[in-house]
């Protein structure tokens, strides 16, 4: 088998490399093993890597090394002893495996309560990246509604920045499900190029242009916005703050930027920043896991094109990966893909 693993922290282009094992990994108790098809290259992967402060602690790197990756599609090959054969996943059935450690591999050993069956109108490509995304957009818009003040919780405008992202694009359609009317925030031209094709009803402004802060102004027309949606951080974060009324929330889910942020405009203004984590999720009811999940595999299966690939690539070019998935105006997720039709004993 094939992974892509680290033995210390750093740039990834630097510390990651490709290994080849002859052994697939043990079955532990309650768990399946996966055949990988595809698994996405996560900003957050990358994060975890590098270590970054906007990855959170930084992640333990166990004796033989760590491989990034926390979600991919593949096929059940193995089920352990302990699995009752009534349980949903069966040897064969195609999965989206989500939470996992360890998706960049070409086999991996899962909890079967990480598994969830994909339909067969959902193809790989896109139940590879179903869950992190979804959930993400999910969190973030139930942050979002929590933040609002009661009594202004009809025709409610938001900002939205990182609104090309993956994560960006899944909030978009989620607010204007429920009503909500988003402003749309690309960094580059070429992502406000994108949404604009993808939104023509919706107000795009690209923050590259010198005239950004006026457009959105113009866009506002002097409505009050209670709620912003980040996932750039930096000094776009303490801008898009200076636009909220007071008692307002800025909804941080992510920090593309890699920079600081400047907070002294958060207090005169009576501003909240709530951040918004997936590693929270597993703590949120049953019911509402269930529900989220539902609501992903709706989506993958009514909008796949909220799902789009940047590009595709081979273990042995994760290298390529990891350029793309960090390039400027990229729409979609990169995905990496392992040749490995080797049988395994189990
Ligand atoms: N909180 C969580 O648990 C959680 C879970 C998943 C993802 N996230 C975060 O959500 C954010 C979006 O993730 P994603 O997978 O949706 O991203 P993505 O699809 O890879 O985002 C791509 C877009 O990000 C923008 N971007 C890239 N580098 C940037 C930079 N240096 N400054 C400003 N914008 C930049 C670019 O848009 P422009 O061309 O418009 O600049 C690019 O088109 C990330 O910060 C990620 O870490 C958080």
């Amino acid at each position: 088998m094939q992974r892509i693993v680290h033995t210390s922290h750093g740039e990834p282009a630097e510390v990651l490399r490709l290994e080849a094992l002859s052994d697939a990994p043990p079955l532990a108790s309650g768990t399946a093993l996966v055949r990988v098809s595809a698994a996405p290259v996560h900003p957050g992967d990358l994060l975890g890597v590098s270590a970054s402060p906007a990855f959170g602690s930084a992640p333990l790197i166990p004796r033989g090394g760590r491989v990034p990756g926390v979600e991919s599609v593949g096929v059940v090959e193995a089920l352990a002893a302990d699995v009752a054969p009534s349980h949903r996943v069966q040897v064969g059935t195609r999965v989206a495996v989500f939470p996992v450690n360890g998706a960049w591999s070409s086999m991996i050993a899962a909890p079967v309560h990480s598994l969830l069956p994909v339909p067969d109108e959902v193809s790989d490509e896109v139940a590879a990246q179903m869950l992190v995304n979804t959930l993400t957009a999910r969190l973030a818009l139930r942050a979002g509604h929590n933040a609002l003040p009661e009594d202004r919780r009809k025709d409610v405008t938001v900002i939205q920045t990182a609104a090309n992202s993956a994560v960006g694009k899944l909030l978009t359609h989620l607010l204007i499900e429920v009503g909500v009317n988003p402003i749309l925030l690309a960094g580059s031209a070429a992502s406000g190029q994108a949404l604009k094709a993808a939104r023509p009803d919706l107000p795009v402004i690209v923050t590259e242009s010198q005239s950004w802060k006026d457009e959105l102004r113009d866009a506002l027309a002097n409505k009050s916005v209670y709620v912003a949606f980040d996932g750039v951080g930096g000094p776009l974060l303490s801008d898009v703050a200076g636009f909220l009324a007071r008692g307002g929330a800025i909804i941080s889910y992510g920090s593309l930027g890699g920079a600081t942020t400047d907070i002294r405009s958060i207090a005169p203004q009576a501003l909240t920043i709530k951040g918004v984590s997936l590693f929270s999720w597993q703590f949120e009811a049953a019911t509402v896991r269930e529900a989220d999940l539902a609501k992903a595999l709706e989506l993958a299966r009514n909008f796949p094109s909220l799902f789009p690939v940047a590009g595709r690539y081979q273990g042995g070019d994760y290298l390529g990966a990891i350029e793309h998935a960090n390039r400027r105006g990229k729409t979609g997720m990169v995905l990496l893909a392992f040749q490995d039709h080797v049988a395994y004993a189990m």
